[in-house]
């Protein structure tokens, strides 16, 4: 019995080991190429790998385009709503609990607003605690080095005053007797006083009293003067005299930009005076949008009654309405006119609602038209103001000047411009030598973008879809022609591109270089080694040049607009675009505006915007120039 279990054990083990000798052997002849290291890249895939692969090219192909995606906001998407003011709004509120986070993501913003000039339109409806709130935020932007220029507007004051007299009304302006001159020269002077009041306790609300601490100082200077700007009657409108209403005729930048480096705030009122010593009632919107580009402000902010754009239920899946956090300039201009037509079909009461947050948009969008970069439109809440300004989220919404302007996806004509871009490059070795069936393909695939200039590419680059799991992407032949070079196009064609991942949900776009690195890691790249690259790319990494592999992770879009911040202000960026409005003489502004006018009305022809607009007839366009003309665009001098 005994040898027979010694026999059964010996061949137990026999087995064992000849398994064993099997598996070993198996391994050493699947797999010797990652057990000696030879090799970082797996030559055979597992057999789930496999599948999963196959499962994952259904939804994306390595190497293929992005989608094309419309970077636009759908204007019929977009309402108004009155943000919650027991819960601070709609948007995302952050909680402020990690301070080191949070004063580690507001460095960048700190640094670029420093020094600059944001004009503030303070609604004249905000109630006695959101007025105080955004009194504090501003002594506080003043402490961190922006230079503000305060417009305050009184026209619910004026309203409540004159509510027992009748009020005649032209085009959204009212008509200015001399009672309504008095009641808006006493609404004014208390405006004045109450921000003063405000701000002479600085950071009173912090407990540090004054802007040294000491008890006897006033915390921000405030500074208001009848030269700050001149004012023009508006005459006689649709037969209707308006009396004292008044629009702005020049604005002084050189007085106000002097009180801006004295430290001091500038305050602009309704109030504005011709040079004979009359006095006007002037829209305060449209001293904030003429005040801001005449000043080159790096902003013009409107801090609403409380009203937001948010995109409607139907077009949005989350529970609570979602704020729209950024819009481009056409985008506005076209929500501006779909609105517009929609309110002049509505009732008086849904009217008033939405009119005034739309027509801070159009009034936004003539500032934009005028040089200005940005422009927000932010909600009174708790710290809203700090919120848009130093956080990534924001707590408004931005419209942005249409910085991508010329960028579009290539199309196979513009094969022969993009080869003469390139070929220099390629026989220098910057670039890899593309086969140009390739190339060919690839532009018809939709992978090419380009920044054309009279319809001629000047800059390129290609974006592709780098791994099967849809996450990746690489950006690649990046060029800039020479005479283009340094004015910010390889910026515009990076933020678009990052932009157009984004939308596709691309979470790490990657580049390979061999000489222009800096240029990478400058703009938030990071270098990573080989085993970083998706498996997919590895196969075709080029081994006889060698590039260096640089990776950028996205966030969101708003971390794209903080980047466009920084390169829309740097100065060969402004010189390119807006040279021509720094020393503006009148004929040279109109000159300016005249052909953004016909750049805009080119844009809305081509995006069908006709269709959208009722038929007018020559007497409404007539009416409409005559409006354009009221508003003084075109016409306003920068003294
Ligand atoms: C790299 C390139 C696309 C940048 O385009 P651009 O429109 O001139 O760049 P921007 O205006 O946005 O930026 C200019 C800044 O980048 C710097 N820069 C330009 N080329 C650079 C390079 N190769 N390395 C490092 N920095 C560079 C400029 O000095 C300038 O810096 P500054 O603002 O401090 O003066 C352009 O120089 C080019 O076409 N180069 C040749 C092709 C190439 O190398 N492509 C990348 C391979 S994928």
């Amino acid at each position: 019995k005994k040898k027979k279990k010694k026999e059964l054990a010996l061949a137990a083990a026999l087995g064992f080991k000849y398994f064993a000798m099997r598996l070993i052997m198996l391994l050493l002849i699947t797999r010797w190429h990652r057990i000696f290291g030879l090799f970082p890249t797996r030559l055979r895939l597992t057999r789930k790998e496999t599948l999963l692969k196959s499962v994952n090219n259904r939804g994306y192909a390595f190497g293929s385009a992005l989608s094309p995606v419309e970077l636009s906001v759908n204007e019929s998407a977009v309402g108004v709503a009155k943000y919650a003011r027991e819960s601070g709004g709609l948007g995302p509120v952050r909680k402020w609990d990690n301070l080191v986070h949070l004063l580690r993501g507001s460095a960048p913003y700190i640094e670029l607003h420093q020094n600059s000039i944001m004009v503030i339109h303070v609604s004249s409806e905000l109630n006695d605690s959101e007025f105080q709130n955004a009194m504090n935020d501003i002594a506080t932007l003043h402490v961190l080095g922006v230079k503000i220029v305060l417009v305050a507007s009184v026209r619910s004051q004026v309203q409540i005053r004159l509510d027992d007299q009748e009020q005649i009304f032209v085009r959204g302006m009212r008509v200015t007797g001399s009672d309504e001159l008095k009641a808006v020269q006493a609404e004014a002077g208390i405006a004045r006083s109450r921000i003063e009041a405000a701000l002479a306790r600085g950071l009173g609300s912090s407990g540090l009293i004054g802007r040294t601490g000491g008890r006897n100082r006033v915390g921000v200077d405030v500074v208001s003067s009848n030269g700050f700007f001149v004012a023009r009657p508006i005459g006689v409108l649709d037969g209707i005299d308006l009396g004292a209403t008044g629009a702005v005729r020049s604005v002084e930048s050189t007085k106000v930009l002097r009180h801006l480096d004295n430290r001091e705030i500038v305050l602009f009122t309704p109030l504005g005076y011709s040079a004979s010593g009359d006095t006007y009632n002037v829209r305060t919107e449209e001293i904030a949008a003429k005040a801001a580009p005449a000043l080159r402000a790096s902003k013009l902010i409107f801090l609403t009654d409380g009203h937001e754009l948010v995109f409607n239920k139907q077009h949005d899946t989350s529970l609570c309405c979602r704020r729209v956090q950024s819009l481009r300039l056409d985008d506005a201009k076209r929500l501006v006119q779909y609105k517009q037509n929609l309110l002049s079909q509505q009732g008086k009461e849904k009217k008033a609602a939405a009119a005034q947050l739309i027509d801070l948009c159009d009034w936004s969008v003539k500032a934009l038209q005028r040089g200005v970069v940005r422009a927000h439109l932010v909600p009174p809440s708790q710290g809203s103001l700090l919120q848009e300004l130093y956080t990534r989220d924001g707590a408004g919404t931005l419209i942005a000047s249409d910085i991508y302007e010329g960028i579009r996806t290539a199309k196979p004509e513009d094969l022969d411009s993009i080869l003469a871009l390139i070929a220099p490059l390629e026989q220098d070795g910057t670039l890899i030598q593309r086969p140009r069936d390739q190339l060919r393909t690839d532009i018809a695939a939709g992978c090419y973008y380009v920044i054309a200039r009279e319809q001629l590419p000047i800059a390129c680059a290609m974006l592709k879809r780098l791994d099967s799991h849809g996450k990746a992407a690489e950006l690649g032949c990046l060029v800039v022609d020479s005479q283009y070079r340094n004015l910010a196009k390889g910026d515009a064609l990076l933020s678009y591109l990052e932009r157009v991942a984004i939308a596709n949900k691309i979470t790490h776009l990657f580049a390979l270089s061999t000489r222009t690195m800096q240029w990478f890691i400058e703009r938030g790249f990071e270098e990573v080694d080989f085993e970083s690259l998706p498996s997919d790319r590895r196969n075709s990494y080029d081994t006889s040049r060698m590039p260096k592999i640089y990776r950028k992770t996205l966030r969101s879009d708003r971390h794209v607009d903080l980047e466009e911040c920084f390169w829309t202000t740097r100065s060969s960026y402004e010189a390119d675009s807006y040279s021509s409005t720094e020393s503006l003489s009148s004929s040279s502004a109109s000159w300016l505006f005249d052909q953004q006018q016909s750049r805009a009305i080119s844009q809305q022809e081509k995006i069908g915007f006709n269709s959208v607009v009722p038929e007018t007839g020559q007497n409404e366009k007539s009416a409409a120039l005559k409006e354009d003309d009221l508003c003084g665009d075109g016409q306003v001098e920068i003294r």
